[in-house]
């Protein structure tokens, strides 16, 4: 696009009303550019990322046993808009293709254009800890707020073994806070039983 400056005269001249809807789009689309940009600097590549879902995909998904979590997960994709958040909470035994069907989603949505972060939740918290060090390059409050401005945000092995007490509870509710009003997913293997124990503790 040509951004002329100064007058326009004979042929060249354009009026228009309303606004430059197409300026308003680049301006947009640099603003997501920069948002993943910061993204990928904060959560650099595979840092959170068990290598064997780094392959998953809807396609690769087999979806013999668990055909409507799979079609549920497409739904959520189509059905993406930041006008209209909605949150997803996969819950079920290990194995299970929780994290392959949350990764699959990001990864569809990333393609459409939108920031997505699939974060493993105990990783996330050793990541804030280790902030807490001197040496660390990085602040609390960057990894907080990448976290609260990216469209999606995958929670993955929310509840697990290690992270459910004291500080790592708090943390966590702080986090989550950030994200009221926006889109989420959430993937366990506690049982709801435990889910809940977890809350008291
Ligand atoms: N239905 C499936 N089709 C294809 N691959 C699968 C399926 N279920 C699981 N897998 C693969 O098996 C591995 C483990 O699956 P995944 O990590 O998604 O399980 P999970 O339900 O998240 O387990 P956990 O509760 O232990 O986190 C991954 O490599 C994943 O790609
Ligand atoms: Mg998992």
């Amino acid at each position: 696009m040509v951004i002329p400056f100064g007058p326009l005269k004979g042929k060249d001249a354009q009026v228009k009303r309303g606004c430059d809807c197409e300026a308003l789009k680049i301006v947009k689309e640099e603003q997501q550019e920069a948002k993943k940009a910061r993204l990928k600097r904060i959560f650099e590549e595979n840092s959170f990322i068990n290598p064997s879902l780094k392959e998953a995909t809807f396609e690769n998904f087999e979806s013999n046993e668990f055909r409507q979590a799979l079609q549920k997960a497409k739904r959520y994709v189509e059905e993406f808009d930041l006008k209209n958040p909605k949150n997803l909470f996969f819950q079920g035994s290990f194995g299970t293709g929780k994290s392959h069907l949350s990764m699959s989603i990001a990864k569809a949505l990333t393609e459409k254009g939108y920031t997505t972060i699939f974060i493993s939740t105990p990783k996330l918290l050793t990541k804030i800890r280790n902030t807490y060090n001197k040496e660390s390059g990085i602040s609390e409050e960057q990894i907080i707020n990448a976290i609260a401005d990216a469209d999606l945000v995958v929670f993955d092995d929310i509840g697990a073994e290690g992270e459910i007490s004291g500080w790592g509870m708090q943390k966590l509710f702080e986090v989550i806070d950030q994200r009221a009003g926006k889109h989420n997913i959430y993937t366990t293997n506690l049982s709801s039983i435990e889910f809940e124990a977890s809350k008291d503790l």
